[in-house]
């Protein structure tokens, strides 16, 4: 048979296209799950830790709420192993079968179900490489006699331990029974986490309010609870509790500023759990439970910006949702937006403007890394065929911060806020899309009525469009000012030990190192060295910085010092630049991927993804 061209091309756009539907949710293209049929409503698992397979084994039964008629669920799954699948009260044995491997994304899971089935129990098992799990040996704690776990399920490895619909658009309540070695003790990002550890190694948990499947967490290890409000307070290891105490005290002023300025916070407890340094984020958000770097213990209150952050979170990303992945920037450039708003609150506009000057530095130097033109700097993105953590880069989190600062400058803070406070309300346990924000944004302040209002703002080309558009807010920093003052004195010959640098603070600090030239000459890095004692600083984020500039210069006293550091830090985003720095010259990469030999086994999954990358 002979098939013109034209024929084969439709043929072949329609074989796509149905490949697409099989593999895709129509709305989200990173979940496999048939949400336009059937949702979750409610997930309960029973599950047990094995420490020495490192395997959770249970079940989970998922309530399903039936939008048309299907004889199947589709769930999402990444290296789970399922035994067996049931329904009902009945436990009435039912087929299924797990699809073809997808990159990232996994497997689809297809259950027979029939359009009155209320209930679906899943048997199963994680694989001991699970993506989201990471099971630390004893000697990767801080109190190196117990071993820990703990999960990141963001932004699409909740699969790779529960079976479930795993995109931000679906919301469900869960409850958890977690099996663990009696000497454990469980926390999860629900109602339920107690005080003292239980002698049984049984603890239950319930999270009554709906949240998206990539707020799923749990840690198990050696842990105490410090409380620190009657609604706050902090887990952590026995050997970190007095430090992590001592660090987050302001947290219940924290939650009272940002409940002050967008309204009640709506998840009754918020505490904190300080895990171990492998954890390979800053933060994550996880409800009434921000899961935190060991890195952010400065030991002077100095990094809590990330705590404000976080909490933050608990109003966007947690009430009001990105719908998907491609939206990113709803969670992100809010939270930021808001992070600042409660540092200013808390602690002056002088500070949180230091703040808001180090966002755009980050931003320009990250679209520069990316390209001013490349898609990946439009707040909207494009993510199909991609694992959306190679996409989420600091575009989502600071052009979006300028972005709803500009509305903030344009229409004046008091309309804002109004704005704001209805727009969590309205919109709070749902999903958001890029387009129905705007189009709240634009009806409430009339944007499109107002020809000029509309030229001056370009949202589009701040939201579609690519590179920084020239409107982009201002931040002014006096304090930066005298730092960037202290910088050029020191390039023009002043000591470095008679530098003006009372009273500076961490921030003060990043910025002096941050605006060093790259052409800065050995004998001065040393000579700041001396002075300073940046390569024995206890400050994580000074250290990244500064390790930075050792490494261009080859300051071979620091290799030391940044091989330790590399050794015990998995969190990314301090790690990964020196992992580039190092990777630009044939040397540095030598001992980079010699460090990185022994450094990867205790890295998490998305640390060690990204580090694989840079040392290929
Ligand atoms: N939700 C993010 C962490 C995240 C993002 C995990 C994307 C997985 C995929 C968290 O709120 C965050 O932004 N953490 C930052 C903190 C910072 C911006 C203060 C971090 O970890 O560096
Ligand atoms: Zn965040």
């Amino acid at each position: 048979m002979r098939i013109s061209r034209i024929h084969f091309i439709t043929i072949l756009v329609l074989n796509m296209s149905i490949a697409q539907k099989q593999q895709h949710n129509d709305n989200d293209v990173h979940s496999f799950a048939n949400t336009a049929e059937v949702s979750i409503l409610h997930l309960n698992i029973d599950i047990t830790c094995n420490f020495d397979t490192k395997i959770l084994s249970g079940s989970a039964i998922l309530n399903l709420n039936h939008k048309k008629k299907t004889n199947k669920l589709v769930l999402d799954t990444r290296d789970l192993i399922i035994e067996k699948v049931t329904l009902d009260e009945k436990e009435t044995a039912t087929t299924f079968t797990l699809g073809e491997e997808v990159k990232f994304l996994g497997k689809p899971l297809t259950i027979a179900i029939t359009p009155k089935t209320k209930f679906v129990k899943i048997y199963y098992s994680t694989s001991p490489n699970a993506s989201a799990l990471q099971w630390l040996d004893p000697s990767q704690t801080s109190g190196k006699i117990k071993p820990f776990l703990f999960t990141q399920s963001e932004a699409i490895l909740a699969r790779t331990w529960v079976p479930c619909m795993d995109g931000p658009g679906v919301r469900m309540t869960y409850s958890a029974t977690i099996h663990t070695p009696k000497d454990l003790m469980a926390v999860m990002s629900a109602a339920g986490n107690i005080v003292e550890k239980n002698n049984d190694g049984l603890y239950k948990f319930e999270m009554k309010q709906p949240i998206p499947s990539y707020l799923l967490a749990l840690a198990v290890g050696d842990l105490q609870f410090r409380p620190l409000g009657n609604r706050s307070g902090v887990y952590a290891e026995p050997t970190m509790i007095e430090k992590s105490a001592y660090e987050f005290v302001d947290i219940e002023k924290m939650i009272t500023a940002a409940e002050e300025i967008y309204g009640a916070y709506r998840w009754e407890r918020y505490d904190l759990l300080v895990l171990p340094p492998s954890f390979p984020f800053g933060g994550m958000e996880n409800p009434r439970l921000t899961f935190a770097t060991p890195t952010i213990l400065a030991g002077d209150r100095s990094l809590v910006a990330l705590v404000a952050h976080e909490l933050a979170h608990s109003w966007s990303g947690n009430l009001v949702t990105n719908a998907t992945w491609n939206d990113f920037w709803l969670n992100e450039g809010f939270t930021v937006y808001f992070e600042h708003r409660i540092m200013e609150r808390m602690y002056g506009r002088n500070y949180s403007e230091m703040l808001s000057v180090l966002t755009l530095k980050d931003l320009n130097k990250e679209i520069q890394t990316i390209g001013a033109a490349s898609d990946d700097t439009k707040l909207k993105l494009n993510l199909v065929n991609r694992d959306p953590d190679d996409a989420m880069t600091d575009i989502a989190y600071n052009k979006g911060y300028f972005f709803l600062r500009l509305m903030e400058e344009t229409f004046g803070r008091e309309q804002w806020d109004i704005f704001l406070k209805k727009y969590f309300n309205e919109n709070a346990f749902t999903t958001m899309t890029t387009e129905v924000f705007l189009d709240k944004l634009n009806t409430h302040f009339k944007i499109k009525e107002n020809a000029s209002l509309s030229n001056t703002l370009n949202i589009s080309a701040w939201v579609y469009g690519a590179g920084l558009p020239d409107n982009c807010p201002k931040p002014q920093s006096d304090e930066f000012e005298k730092v960037a003052a202290q910088v050029t004195a020191f390039l023009e010959g002043i000591q470095a030990s008679t530098l003006n640098t009372q009273g500076w603070t961490t921030h003060h600090w990043l910025y002096f190192l941050s605006n060093l030239p790259d052409s800065l000459r050995l004998e001065k890095l040393i000579e700041l060295d001396y002075a300073f004692n940046f390569t024995r600083s206890g400050n994580s984020e000074i250290l990244s910085e500064w390790f930075q500039r050792c490494i261009k210069m080859n300051y071979e006293t620091a290799f030391g010092p940044m091989r330790n550091y590399l050794m015990n830090i998995g969190r990314r985003k301090l790690i990964k630049p020196l992992y580039i720095e190092l990777a630009k010259t044939p040397a540095g990469k030598t001992w980079a991927q010699e460090v990185y030999a022994k450094a990867r086994p205790g890295y998490h999954s998305v640390t060690y993804n990204t580090i694989d990358g840079i040392l290929k």
